[in-house]
């Protein structure tokens, strides 16, 4: 935060949304893995309410500081954890959090982060060139941007940030070190290539050092990983994204995991043995209205997937929780919250 305490707040994005996309249900069970000022969380326990519970996890410790504000009615009901989402299952371990009934990630940065942190997420306010979601981190933007050969920078720039003027723009960084804030990187960004369109021209290099920065695709696809095996039976995942690289993650790993055999098509019998484990619940992706967009700008590049988990019945699952999924989905016992500690013993006893 500021020195001066918060000043903007975060609209969350496609609200109504997502709360049909989980399938937020009273008594049930959520994890909301991207806290950041707990818009999503808040409605969540609304709606889960009475006997819904929480666990919200978020690596910058203002949000957790924020949320815990937001959610202060919920408190009973309400774990909050300042962690990075890559550490999910071991999170959810610890607390003793699983099976549970929905799982959302609204991936990126909240508006606190962008207008008010002082980390340099953004060229319009000059601050460090910062850019970590958690201030304990080691690597930031200065680092990569003052340490790194050229040819890594062009590469960073190119791969997370898609500017096809990558290499130009690591030559003038490589020739101006060092570069410590973000007036001065933007600055010469434009001096480099011009401004071009409406979008400002270091709006993808500030995108590409923030991914680098925060491991946000590697950090994606392992959540996404882990979330699947949290899930209870027709538990949903909800996945709201706002830039290609993330939502093209996402699209992969929810129709390879909705897909039975995943062998190669010049295979002539399968020999992976993969079952699906999801449903995709909304086979079009869903984005925001031109209403929405109009009132909240920041949801423009929103985009929202959403899958069921499943137990195809007859078919031998190849590991334990997946067995465990198979009793509880036939035996129907898994929605009654009630139970949920039974469900627990048979899962990590599997
Ligand atoms: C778009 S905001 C979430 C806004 C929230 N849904 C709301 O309604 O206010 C994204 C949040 O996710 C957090 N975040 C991003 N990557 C993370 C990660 N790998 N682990 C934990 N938190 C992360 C950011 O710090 C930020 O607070």
């Amino acid at each position: 935060m500021t020195k001066s305490g918060p000043t903007s707040s975060h609209t969350p994005v496609l609200l109504s949304e997502t709360l049909d996309a989980l399938a937020v249900q009273p008594g049930g069970r959520y994890i909301d893995c991207t806290l950041g000022g707990a818009g999503h969380a808040a409605a969540i326990m609304e709606k889960a309410s009475p006997g819904g519970q929480l666990l919200g996890i978020d690596a910058d410790p203002d949000a957790i500081v924020r949320a815990r504000e937001k959610l202060d009615a919920y408190r009973d009901a309400v774990l909050l954890v300042n962690d990075n989402f890559t550490n999910l299952q071991s999170i959810c371990i610890k607390y003793d959090f699983f099976p549970v009934h929905g799982i959302l990630l609204d991936l990126g940065l909240s508006s606190m982060q962008l207008d008010d942190s002082g980390r340099g997420f953004s060229f319009q306010h000059d601050d460090p060139l910062d850019m970590r979601f958690n201030p304990d981190q080691k690597i930031t933007a200065a680092s990569i941007v003052n340490t790194s050969p050229e040819e890594r920078l062009a590469n960073i720039i190119y791969a997370y940030g898609e500017e096809s003027q990558s290499r130009k723009i690591a030559r003038e960084i490589v020739k101006a070190r060092p570069i410590d804030t973000t007036f001065h990187l933007a600055q010469l960004i434009e001096n480099t290539i011009g401004r071009r369109g409406k979008i400002h021209p270091a709006t993808r290099t500030f995108q590409a050092l923030r991914i680098a920065v925060n491991q946000e695709l590697e950090h994606l696809e392992s959540v996404l990983k882990q979330a699947i095996e949290l899930l209870g039976y027709e538990g949903r995942l909800v996945v709201i994204s706002y830039h290609s690289l993330e939502d093209r993650i996402v699209k992969q790993f929810l129709h390879q995991e909705a897909r039975g055999c995943i062998c190669p098509p010049e295979t002539p019998i399968c020999v992976c043995g993969h079952t699906p484990r999801l449903r995709i619940v909304n086979k079009k992706v869903i984005m925001p209205s031109a209403d929405e967009i109009a009132y909240n700008p920041r949801s423009r590049s929103a985009k929202l997937r959403a899958a069921e988990r499943i137990i195809t019945p007859g078919v031998t699952y190849a590991s334990t929780d997946d067995h465990t999924y198979l009793i509880l989905a036939q035996s129907g016992i898994w929605r009654k919250p009630v139970i949920l500690e039974k469900i627990k013993t048979v899962f990590l006893a599997a």
